[in-house]
């Protein structure tokens, strides 16, 4: 049986433990929040939400007890301050960096041998000190980020095209910031037929603008960052660890050669099963595109830059 946990229990971190009960994904969860009362709070909430939905999964909600998190097979951690209105993700990485590495060193007292999903911004650099402070094997550690943009790319495709959501394929790779995600248009598909087929090079190019921005839209809109489709990410990488399913998802990875990239976490395609990241795969850019993931990659490398650790 699947035990996994959930650090934070804000809107992105109880969305995913929601996600993550009601698609049957894992049987046990544990949602941990500094905040005294939340954690119980929503957790209770989803139990009596599950009674209604006939489920066959516990949730359970804890202020800071590490202890009730042992033995995690997967650990998603959430926290930190999300951005607001105006704010850069990377320009959160004061606030997050600190809670983060204090997150993980509690995390792997209780549970060394878990996989963590980071999902904190900035995110790229988040799972970059979460391989710092854990010396885990790079297997062990998945950036959410790619998951996520990869969705609000199918979205804006599938609405630019008309075309149902469901038959659309497509991911983006590099950073996951507004200036350094690199959506891949010229692989995106409705049922295997090329996105170029149904729209110009001008719509195409502003389904991308929308995909690199889509965070700070909702942002926008929101007055806080999103959660619905932040948690089912989250949850959708979960599922593919559980389910040993060897899923292609983009994920920030840690990269040692692979793309002419080394000593950072980016988002790159990977296949994901039972031990995390088993496989980053090296798809062939173009020289645009090896020009724009060179690019991404410096920009992160500035942010890593940042890390007070
Ligand atoms: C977003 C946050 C989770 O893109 O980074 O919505």
């Amino acid at each position: 049986m699947s035990k996994v946990t959930v650090i934070g229990a804000g809107n992105v971190g109880a969305t995913c433990a929601n996600v993550l009960i009601n698609e049957g994904i894992a049987h046990e969860v544990v949602l941990l929040d500094i905040k005294e009362g939340v954690s119980e709070g929503k957790a209770m909430d989803m139990m009596q939400a599950a009674n209604i939905l006939r489920l066959d999964a516990t949730i359970k909600g804890v202020t800071n007890d590490y202890s009730a998190t042992a033995d995690s097979d997967v650990v998603i951690i959430t926290s930190g301050i999300p951005r607001k209105p105006g704010m850069t993700r990377e320009e959160l990485i004061g606030v997050n960096a600190g809670i983060v590495k204090s997150v993980t060193e509690n995390v792997l007292k209780y549970s060394p041998k878990a996989i963590i999903v980071c999902v904190s911004n900035p995110m790229d650099t988040m799972t970059y000190l979460i391989h710092k402070v854990s010396g885990l094997p790079k297997n062990q550690i998945i950036g959410m980020g790619g998951a996520l943009d990869s969705a609000r790319f199918r979205y804006y495709l599938s609405q630019a095209m008309g075309a149902d959501y469901n038959d659309v394929d497509g991911f983006v790779i590099g950073g996951h910031g507004d200036t350094t995600m690199i959506p891949m248009t010229r692989l995106a598909v409705n049922r295997g037929v090329p996105a170029s087929q149904y729209l110009d090079k001008e719509t195409l190019a502003k389904v991308a603008a929308d995909t690199m921005v889509g965070g700070a839209t909702l942002t926008g809109l929101l007055g806080t960052s999103a959660w619905y489709a932040p948690g089912a990410a989250a949850a959708s990488l979960v599922r593919a660890i559980l389910n040993d399913s060897k899923a292609m998802i983009t994920c920030s990875a840690l990269l040692e050669g692979e793309y002419g990239e080394k000593d950072l976490c980016i988002g790159v395609p990977c296949i994901l099963g039972k031990n995390g990241i088993e496989k980053i795969i090296e798809i062939e850019l173009n020289d645009e595109e090896k020009e724009l993931f060179a690019k991404s990659a410096a920009a992160v490398h500035k942010t890593n830059a940042a890390l007070p650790c």
